[in-house]
């Protein structure tokens, strides 16, 4: 058969090749990072490369939601994962092909322009200054993660996984159970005990995951996942966390819809908050390789927010200089920084407990993303992050607290200079805001530190016309 999907080593020392039949979650050589990898001429012959392909497919909004998680034409052109199959063609491997896909309509996201938002941010809006907001949070489990799910559950199934597990800090495991339950694969999900928000804690329990709350942190989670997939073959799990390369192919999508809501026209700048980096490697990937298949001329930069105590990622990059340098990044810093970590009881600790990371597993790939993207790293404080969520609630559909990272890194970014006021910007709001109900009640009940600039607290009345219509009209 024609091979046109593998996985590479991403370390250039190595780059050892293996076939996408394999499960895998490093390289067994040197213990690198693995990329999927394409013989694009093979899998999207020159001649039929467009956007345009995309475009009409993209007019099927409105289509039957296909229940379950069968695929047929019309079910892949719903997804807007699978929307842009040609983009991630790993499953031309499965044995039945687009048939074997799994999917249960993810990735239907809307791209808002967010003029308002723009102002408060300090753009420029009457010059042409845009802030958009991309929902990831519209996904069937009401993050981005299913973007991811979607591929790599397709690859579980094309391995025949027996089962599946992750460790997280809640959507990896609502969306991983969610899945499982759609393809009947037994699922287990790792979590830090009151590490987790209660609405992505109610998906896995009702989705039907085993649930394990392990006292420890979500690192610890990773590190006992990720051991049992490489040590324990009698236990067998195939692991879901964004070390397993296929899901970031999903994740790539992202970026395609912001340019479809763009009309393929390149924003100046993606703004995303950091937590364990598969976003950020994946948006990465997903522009050089639309560079290499000729489809643009031009890549956004990226800006990456961390948590301020979360922010292994900017005293990395900014603190000690460290960059992608061709891949022979500096590996010997960032154990340094790690072991920093470690011997001084330095415990990643934020409100938005979705980034709430230590050692992020993607830190390398998220390096080269900064150089493809030319990059910068941003910290946002708690304070800031909520003041922000909330700013998306007041003039936008609402996000969960890690999402505001991201806006909350535009204003930085603004009053720094470095995003001009009549820039395109386009920020990635990862999950729901029904996911951590609990920091946006507080928020608005005054019971958190902070300004509260956008507090807007519910008012106690006594069940009586005249003190009600006073409440309604002071
Ligand atoms: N935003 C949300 C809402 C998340 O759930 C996560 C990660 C991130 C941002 C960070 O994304 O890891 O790609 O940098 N949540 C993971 C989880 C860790 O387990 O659900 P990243």
């Amino acid at each position: 058969m024609t091979i046109i999907a593998h996985q590479r080593c991403i370390d250039p020392d190595c780059a050892a090749e293996f076939g996408v039949d394999r499960v895998l979650t490093a390289c067994p050589g040197c213990g690198a990072m693995l990329d999927v990898v394409y013989d694009w001429d093979r899998a999207w012959p020159k001649a039929d490369r467009s956007f345009e392909v995309f475009e009409r497919r993209g007019s099927t909004f409105g289509a039957r939601n296909p229940a379950g998680a069968d695929s047929t034409d019309a079910a892949l052109d719903f997804s807007g994962v699978w929307r842009f199959r040609e983009l991630l063609p790993f499953w031309m491997h499965a044995p039945n092909g687009a048939t074997d896909i799994v999917t249960v309509g993810e990735g239907r996201t809307n791209l808002q322009r967010a003029d308002a938002l723009a102002s408060e941010l300090g753009m420029d809006t009457t010059a042409g200054g845009r802030v958009y907001l991309q929902y990831e949070g519209y996904n069937p489990s009401g993050s981005f993660k299913d973007n991811g799910m979607t591929a790599a559950f397709t690859h579980a199934r094309m391995v025949d996984a027996k089962r599946v597990a992750c460790a997280s800090t809640g959507n990896t495991s609502a969306s991983l159970a969610l899945y499982a339950s759609m393809t009947g694969i037994p699922a287990y999900v790792f979590v830090g005990e009151g590490k987790i928000a209660f609405g992505k804690l109610s998906q896995a329990l009702d989705y039907g995951a085993r649930t394990l709350q392990v006292a420890g942190d979500f690192d610890a989670c990773l590190a006992r996942v990720r051991e049992i997939a490489d040590t324990r073959p009698d236990v067998g799990v195939y692991l879901m966390n964004s070390v397993n390369p296929f899901r970031l192919e999903g994740q790539k999508t992202i970026m395609l819809r912001i340019l479809e809501g763009l009309n393929w026209n390149v924003p100046d700048w993606i703004v995303v908050p950091g937590g364990n980096l598969g976003n950020s490697s994946a948006f990465g990937k997903a522009f050089s390789e639309l560079r290499e298949l000729g489809l643009i001329d031009r890549v956004p930069r990226l800006a990456i927010i961390n948590a301020a105590g979360a922010r292994t990622l900017d005293r990395v990059v900014n603190g000690l200089g460290v960059t992608w340098n061709g891949g022979r990044y500096d590996k010997a810093k960032v154990a340094g920084e790690f072991e920093r970590m470690d011997r001084e009881g330095e415990r990643a600790k934020t409100v938005a407990s979705a980034i709430e990371i230590n050692r992020p597993v993607n830190l390398p790939k998220a390096l080269r993303a900064i150089e493809v993207m030319n990059g910068v790293v941003r910290v946002a404080d708690d304070e800031t992050i909520v003041e922000h969520k909330a700013l998306v609630g007041r003039f936008g559909f609402g996000c969960e607290p890690a999402s505001g990272a991201s806006v909350a890194g535009v204003r930085l970014l603004r009053a720094e200079g470095l995003i001009k006021p009549t820039d395109t910007v386009a920020c990635v709001l990862t999950g729901h805001q029904l996911k951590d109900p609990d920091v946006t009640v507080g928020y608005h009940r005054g019971e958190r530190t902070g300004p509260n600039v956008h507090a807007n607290a519910p008012i106690p009345v006594a069940d009586d016309l005249d003190a009600i219509v006073r409440a309604m009209l002071a």
